[in-house]
């Protein structure tokens, strides 16, 4: 059954919405981004995969189809989860991908567990360094952190910001590269840098162009604007947004490592030891 069957669409904030239609790939850049980043990242079939914020699974499927390895996939969302388990069942992946429902903000995994973390489009709405700061957590040490967002390349003007909110929700904040990398060196993250850096190619809209490519998505859009005639100005409205004002937009990978701890010698232990007898006494 459908989840969001009896919702209306006025009611569903942006992640139902695009759940609720079932859009694979809803990050920028699509999932030709997605490749793109994975090229450069390299992973390796014993790495263990987090992907936070998973949506419907696509690119934690195709890791384990095309990599081999182990994925977990998490999203807060359960409509989301529910089709991510059902491509993972249909692509033959079901014994190397799990997908559970979680938030980012309090994952479910003990720390140092996961090699790499992949986020795509999803700090973007949250708070950065919080979620940095988690993803630090579950990362095993030298584990890496790769998130695709979107960044501003300019100022965006107070009124645009306020449409863009409205369009895809309140705390939708993209940031400069500049502002992104420093979130995740302030999260603890070394050798932090903007990987693949670019200004959208297209319209820029995530949605419309997910929709376009998918005849079964097109066909079941017709449906669903039958059912639901609020969702074609609601999707207008989007398009209409990110068209005009494509040029404020671009998005990168911001990746950064968890550092190795640091190895005590000899002379720091016998250092510590003595600075705990000594805070002790004074007790
Ligand atoms: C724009 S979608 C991107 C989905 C997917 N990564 C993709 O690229 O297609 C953002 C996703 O983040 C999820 N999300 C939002 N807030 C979250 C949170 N606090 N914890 C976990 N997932 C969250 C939403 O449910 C949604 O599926």
């Amino acid at each position: 059954m459908e989840l969001s069957q009896n919702k209306r669409v006025a009611d569903m904030n942006y992640f139902e919405l695009i759940a609720w239609l079932g859009i694979g790939s809803s990050h920028p850049g699509g999932f030709p981004a997605t490749k793109q980043n994975l090229a450069v990242l390299q992973i390796l079939p014993d790495e263990y995969v987090l992907d936070a914020g998973c949506g419907s699974g696509l690119t934690a499927c195709y890791l384990a189809k095309t990599i081999g390895c182990k994925v977990m996939g998490i999203d807060i969302n359960s409509q989301m989860i529910e089709k991510a388990r059902t491509r993972a069942e249909k692509e033959g992946v079901s014994h190397l991908v799990e997908f559970n429902i979680a938030n980012v903000y309090d994952l479910p995994f003990p720390d140092n567990k996961f090699d790499i973390v992949i986020g795509e489009s999803i700090t973007v709405f949250l708070d950065k360094v919080k979620v940095y700061r988690e993803f630090f957590r579950v990362l095993k040490p030298e584990g890496r952190i790769a998130d695709l967002e979107m960044a501003l390349l300019k100022e965006l003007p107070v009124n645009l910001r306020h449409q863009m909110e409205d369009c895809f929700g309140a705390g939708t904040n993209p940031l400069s590269f500049e502002e992104w990398h420093n979130c995740l060196a302030e999260a603890g993250f070394q050798d932090v840098e903007i990987k693949n850096p670019q200004a959208l190619k297209d319209n820029g809209n995530i949605v419309m162009n997910e929709l376009k490519k998918d005849w079964v998505l097109i066909k079941d859009l017709t449906n669903k604007i039958k059912r639901q005639p609020t969702l074609l100005p609601r999707l207008q409205k989007n398009a209409g947004f990110m068209k005009r004002n494509r040029s404020y937009f671009g998005f990168g990978l911001i990746y950064g490592r968890k550092p190795t701890p640091v190895k005590l010698g000899f002379k720091d232990w016998v250092r510590q030891v003595i600075f705990r007898k000594k805070t002790n006494s004074s007790k």
